[in-house]
């Protein structure tokens, strides 16, 4: 069997084969909708990703659509030279965008390390995005992730009437960035069982994938790169060999510095998600959401704000991600059966539904907190009085 021909071939026939198999359906499974719920960050934020490449002067790494500081700039927000206003996306210290920029300009792979709802996903999306223009080319971590998912898998229909050939071949979003020079994502790395996770080191290291079938290989062009996150919850689990994690680049995304750092976080995306879910923006939301922050961050510190007294910390994350529901949950309740302000009666129930993760232990700690805390500071006596209500 004769089997040459350049990378880039094997990407567009199997894209070509995916795409013949949605066309049997009447509409093809990935056309972009206006309505789409939530659209990808190069649709949602595809102005600014313009208007960035327009003013964007520096030198960019072959392949990528904007140089490193135009990426960065979108990542943590600015104004142009025209007076385009790019919003942040990422609230944090400057340092780890620029560091993760960096890296993938590099040959080192770029992995998000951090607790629960630190951003990592969010973070590894707009990268993707800004410097690529894609973020879809995405592989979703589990126990279950087998090697086809990262390297390639084969149409059966095809394989069967023809044998192996190129328009059999399915590639994996990581072959396809590898053929197109783009920025591949993998989510939840440490989950997916040690043995396939090392089917990247030959990825990472020698900027290949074998297609043993064919007596052929897709070699990664310039641009490509991929961002890996984990949880640091999940360590353990199937912890990184050293081997892979030699090939990363690993930044660790912190939990907000600061109250006011993260009732900014929450305000900004509960006004994006808002928007998108057709919720009234309320700006008197911002007392309600100072509140949520500050239960979760005592409780998650395990120390009242004021550093006076001591508190016992719940099973659960209390993550910045479970306050952007929560307070996004209490706005729906205001919209649709309240007088759409935000009180404490709508986030008190969503509080408790993130506080107690274990019935016994975390309802004891939260009743704690809430007769011993709440109850005395001035100015909370409606989150009392509701949060005695939901816990009754
Ligand atoms: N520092 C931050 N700046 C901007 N947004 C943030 C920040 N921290 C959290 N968020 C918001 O929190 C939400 C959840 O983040 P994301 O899902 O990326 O977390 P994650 O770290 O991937 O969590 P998990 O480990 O559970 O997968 C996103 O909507 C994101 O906008
Ligand atoms: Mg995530």
């Amino acid at each position: 069997m004769t089997v040459s021909g350049t990378t880039n071939t094997v990407s567009d026939t199997g894209r070509a084969a995916s795409e013949a198999t949605a066309t049997a359906d009447a509409a093809p499974l990935s056309e972009e909708r206006p309505e789409a719920l939530r659209p990808h960050a190069e649709d949602a934020f595809a102005e600014e990703l313009a208007a960035l490449a327009a003013a964007d002067d520096r030198p960019r790494p072959t392949n990528w659509r904007l140089s490193p500081w135009a990426v960065a700039t979108y990542l943590l927000g600015g104004t142009l030279p025209d007076g385009t206003v790019i919003t942040p996306k990422y609230v944090g210290p400057r340092r780890i965008v620029e560091v993760a920029v960096t890296t993938l300009a590099t040959d080192r792979a770029l992995l998000l390390l951090g607790v629960p709802g630190t951003a990592k996903t969010w973070v590894s999306e707009h990268l993707a995005a800004a410097v690529s223009g894609d973020s879809t080319l995405l592989v979703q971590g589990t126990a279950g992730t087998s090697e086809e998912a990262i390297r390639y898998g084969w149409n059966y229909a095809q394989l069967l009437a023809h044998g192996p050939s190129r328009d059999a071949l399915v590639p994996s979003p990581v072959m396809r960035a590898m053929a197109d020079g783009m920025t591949a994502r993998v989510e939840e790395l440490t989950r997916i069982p040690a043995d396939v996770q090392d089917t990247l080191i030959t990825v990472l290291s020698e900027k290949t994938l074998p297609i043993p079938e064919l007596g052929a290989e897709v070699q990664a062009v310039r641009g490509f790169n991929l961002i890996a996150t984990a949880n640091d919850r999940d360590r353990g689990v199937n912890e990184l060999s050293s081997a892979l994690r030699r090939r990363f680049n690993t930044v660790v995304l912190p939990l907000p510095a600061t109250p006011e750092a993260e009732v900014e976080i929450v305000a900004r995306r509960v006004d994006q998600l808002g928007t998108s879910l057709d919720l009234p923006s309320t700006p008197e939301a911002i007392a309600e959401i100072r509140r949520v922050v500050t239960v979760f961050r005592e409780l998650r510190s395990g120390m009242t704000s004021d550093g006076r007294t001591k508190l016992k910390s719940p099973s659960g994350t209390l993550s910045t991600a479970e306050a952007i529901s929560v307070v996004t949950g209490g706005l729906a309740l205001a919209a649709h059966f309240g007088d759409g302000v935000l009180r404490a009666d709508d986030v008190a129930a969503g509080i408790l539904g993130a506080v107690v993760r274990d019935p016994a232990a975390d309802r004891v700690i939260w009743q704690e907190y809430v007769e011993t805390v709440v109850r005395e500071r001035d100015g909370w006596k409606d989150f009392y009085r509701a949060c005695r209500e939901v816990s009754a």
